[in-house]
């Protein structure tokens, strides 16, 4: 018998905010075919956040952009299925792509001058952004507005709203193009290494401030990022990205402890061999994958130190670990050797 509980339950797992199947994006030009993102496959439920990690170059901001379809069409061949509150994104129109667009999705980016007008102020901007999105007055839109700077934590708020974003301070910035991506009450933020422009206390401070506007407002967030220390601070799973895939994913607590994949236990050994937070992780010998070149099997094999024959001719099958821990390498089936890894 199941319970109204069960019910919500499997609803909940049912019905992911982002759903994502098989995404494969290819850059065309110069005679060269760039394969940056082969067959990623991932879901975020409503209200969680899932970090995308990796090395340089791993395919982490292609797939968060590829999500809002922000690749030029005339270069970008996208494939695969994206679902986002329902609305099948491949399928969407200008118009309606446009909507989702800083409506149900928000999105933030590294350098908050990029986002932020410089010829207009900070509250003008997001009062734009807010009567784009919804049928209001300009009182009430300028009501929201103070709302959404407050929601942030930036301190004199009125005042803040007639300011230029280079009258602010890095942090102060990046809180404003946080408050103008939740103005317009979105459900999905997409954050592309959100903090790394700014010094280390106040990325910590905008990574608290994340969290806390992603459970006061049940947000789904997809972050990307170099840095574990910002995945800990912000996410409940991790997905691992190498050469355009994801490798390994899990709950965050579970990659930390377990990690099986060698790609990931070497990131974090990285981590752990004196990386501060907020550096770039350059550690792991070897080079990344030619994305205009990719090997038939396993992307990471030419650089793995327990690379077998069998790594080099096919993609490996992804194992299934339980709670939501998966891992695509063959050594995951032989537990000795993983340990052996780690
Ligand atoms: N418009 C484009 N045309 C051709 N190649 C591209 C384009 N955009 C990205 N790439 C290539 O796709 C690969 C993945 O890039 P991506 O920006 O997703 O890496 P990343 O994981 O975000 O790295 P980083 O951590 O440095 O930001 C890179 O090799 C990049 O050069
Ligand atoms: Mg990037």
């Amino acid at each position: 018998m199941t319970t109204p509980q069960d019910n919500h339950a499997e609803a909940q797992a049912a019905a992911p905010m982002v759903s994502v199947r098989d995404l494969r994006v290819t850059f065309s030009g110069g005679g060269k075919t760039i394969r940056a993102v082969n067959g990623v496959s991932l879901d975020v439920a409503p209200g969680e956040a899932l970090a995308l990690i990796g090395e340089s170059g791993s395919g982490k901001s292609v797939t968060l952009r590829a999500l809002m379809r922000l690749h030029p069409p005339r270069r970008t061949r996208m494939e695969g299925a994206i679902r986002i509150d329902g609305a099948d994104v491949m399928a969407l129109d200008a118009r309606a792509l446009q909507r989702l667009r800083g409506g149900t999705v928000a999105m933030v980016f590294q350098e908050p001058l990029l986002a932020l007008d410089p010829v207009y102020t900070v509250g003008q901007q997001i009062i734009e952004c807010i009567r784009t999105h919804a049928s209001v007055s300009a009182s009430e839109a300028r009501q929201r507005a103070l709302r959404a700077l407050e929601s942030v934590r930036i301190p004199s708020p009125e005042r803040r709203l007639a300011a230029y974003p280079h009258e602010m301070s890095g942090g102060m910035r990046q809180r404003a193009m946080i408050a103008l991506a939740l103005s317009a009450s979105p459900k999905v933020l997409l954050a592309d290494e959100p903090t790394t422009a700014l010094d280390a206390t106040v990325q910590i401070q905008v990574l608290i401030l994340l969290r806390e506007l992603q459970r006061e407002l049940g947000l789904s967030i997809v972050f990307v990022t170099h840095d574990i220390g910002a995945a800990v601070e912000i996410a409940d799973r991790v997905a691992v990205m190498y050469g355009g895939r994801i490798v390994e994913e899990g709950p965050i607590r579970t990659l930390l402890r377990a990690a099986r994949h060698p790609y990931t236990i070497a990131l974090l050994q990285s981590r752990q061999h004196g990386m501060d937070r907020g550096q770039r992780l350059q550690t792991i010998a070897g080079s990344p994958p030619d994305l205009a070149a990719l090997p038939p099997g396993c992307t990471f094999a030419p650089r793995c130190p327990h690379a077998r024959p069998a790594c080099l001719a096919q993609v490996p099958a992804t194992t299934d670990l339980g709670q939501g821990h998966r891992v695509s390498c063959i050594l995951a089936s032989e537990p000795a050797v993983a340990e052996a890894a780690a």
